[in-house]
């Protein structure tokens, strides 16, 4: 087939992707640390990070070397056979997660996370039902997708998988009541990330935690976003003290190269052979780029890293709040992971900010997140917040 088409990136994407992807008006190229370029050699600092995926910066270092090393050795290896690279990533991933989080399930993305953790709590529980909570997100697959809440992402996929029910975030006796003798579990993140930024009160999980351990609901924690020292400590739930019964993690694992994992409490009873499986799980190039992740996220000390930049970034951002002609309601975040609450919606903000080199997400409607790799600069931060504050003081349609 020869398609009469213009060569530029663009088109082609546009030609031939389904086009599920809102696209914005611009063609990255290249990346390093915190920065990104365009194919005009246009420079901009990235606080989308990879949506969550570039905690440790673009072709961080530690990473591409181990890419580069183990691609000469082994890049195919399913799980069925042991592996030399696999192993040294269980035992470096097990390290620093919770404590007793000891069994793990490799796989390559959140949604295929948020998958193994609701099979593994069917299969350790028997029980069939999941509670979720309001604007919680949890991914595009059938499983992650019933557990979602945002009603555009779900209705056009009904009939979704039945037992899921949603209760308001914060609210524990919501959950209470909600727990009948079908459910396997509560399903819930220590922040919400695409929901809005919404930070837990201090009591909430805690009391979370409680309330499973009371009526032997498994507490299943998404920490696909919160993971890896973006909030300022190793795991989101953390600052809460807690950890859960099954912990499903993503996004910044492997340093920007696609995995994602499962993490199961060792006092469960074992997740028999043959219930789950995935072909590139346990994948010895995608271990082998984690393992070089974490190392450099503990050599570093990402996570207070975030906590340090994050109360800088905020320190610069809280004035927005009150200023003659802010649309900013309210700044809210956790290392850095930040929202900032708008009186309008944020799509034209984002194009707005883009146009000044910063580039952000949106989380909901009308709240503009940044989500910059832990390894930003001082120098960025400040350029962000600036570019920030010229942008959130005009009002635009
Ligand atoms: C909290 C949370 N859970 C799950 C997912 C789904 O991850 P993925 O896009 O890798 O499937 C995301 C993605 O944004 C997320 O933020």
């Amino acid at each position: 087939m020869t398609l009469e088409i213009e060569n530029s990136t663009r088109q082609i994407e546009d030609r031939f992707e389904v086009g599920v992807y809102p696209k914005r008006e611009v063609t990255i190229v290249r990346g390093q640390g915190a920065s990104l370029w365009d194919d005009t050699g246009r420079e901009y600092v990235d606080c989308a990070g990879g949506q969550g995926a570039a905690n440790l910066g673009h072709c961080n270092p530690y990473v591409v070397q181990a890419i580069e090393k183990q691609a000469h050795i082994l890049i195919s290896c399913p799980e069925v056979f042991y592996n030399d690279t696999r192993a040294k990533l269980l035992q470096k991933l097990v390290e620093v997660a919770p404590t007793g989080m000891s069994r793990v399930f490799l796989c390559n993305s959140g949604t295929e996370a948020i998958e193994g953790s609701l099979k593994f709590a069917r299969i350790l529980t028997g029980k069939t039902d999941v509670i979720a909570t309001v604007r919680s997100f949890h991914g595009r697959s059938m499983g992650a997708l019933s557990a979602t809440w945002e009603k555009k992402y779900r209705e056009p996929f009904n009939p979704l998988i039945p037992g899921f029910s949603h209760v308001p975030y914060n609210k524990v006796e919501a959950v209470r009541r909600a727990i009948t003798e079908k459910t396997a579990a509560v399903l819930v993140e220590p922040i919400q990330g695409e929901g809005g930024v919404n930070l837990p009160s201090d009591d909430y999980l805690p009391a979370l935690r409680q309330l499973c351990d009371e009526t032997g609901v498994l507490l299943i924690l998404d920490e696909i976003q919160t993971g890896i020292g973006r909030t300022g400590r190793w795991w989101g739930a953390d600052h809460a003290g807690i950890k859960g019964d099954i912990m499903a993690i993503s996004k910044s694992i492997a340093g920007g190269f696609p995995m994602g994992a499962v993490l199961v409490d060792e006092k469960l009873p074992e997740i028999g052979k043959g219930t789950h499986g995935s072909t590139f799980g346990g994948n010895p190039l995608a271990a082998a780029a984690a393992f070089a992740a974490i190392q450099y996220t503990q050599d570093y000390n990402l996570p207070q890293r975030a906590a340090e930049e994050g109360a800088y970034f905020m320190s610069l951002l809280r004035p927005l709040v009150g200023e003659p002609g802010s649309v900013v309601r309210e700044v809210r975040g956790r290392g850095l992971i930040i929202g900032l609450e708008l009186k309008q919606k944020v799509v034209p903000y984002l194009k707005a900010l883009m146009e000044q080199g910063v580039l952000a997400l949106p989380a909901g409607p009308n709240v503009l997140r940044l989500l910059p790799p832990l390894v930003i600069e001082r120098t960025q931060i400040d350029f962000a917040a600036e570019q920030i504050k010229v942008v959130l003081t005009q009002t635009l349609e």
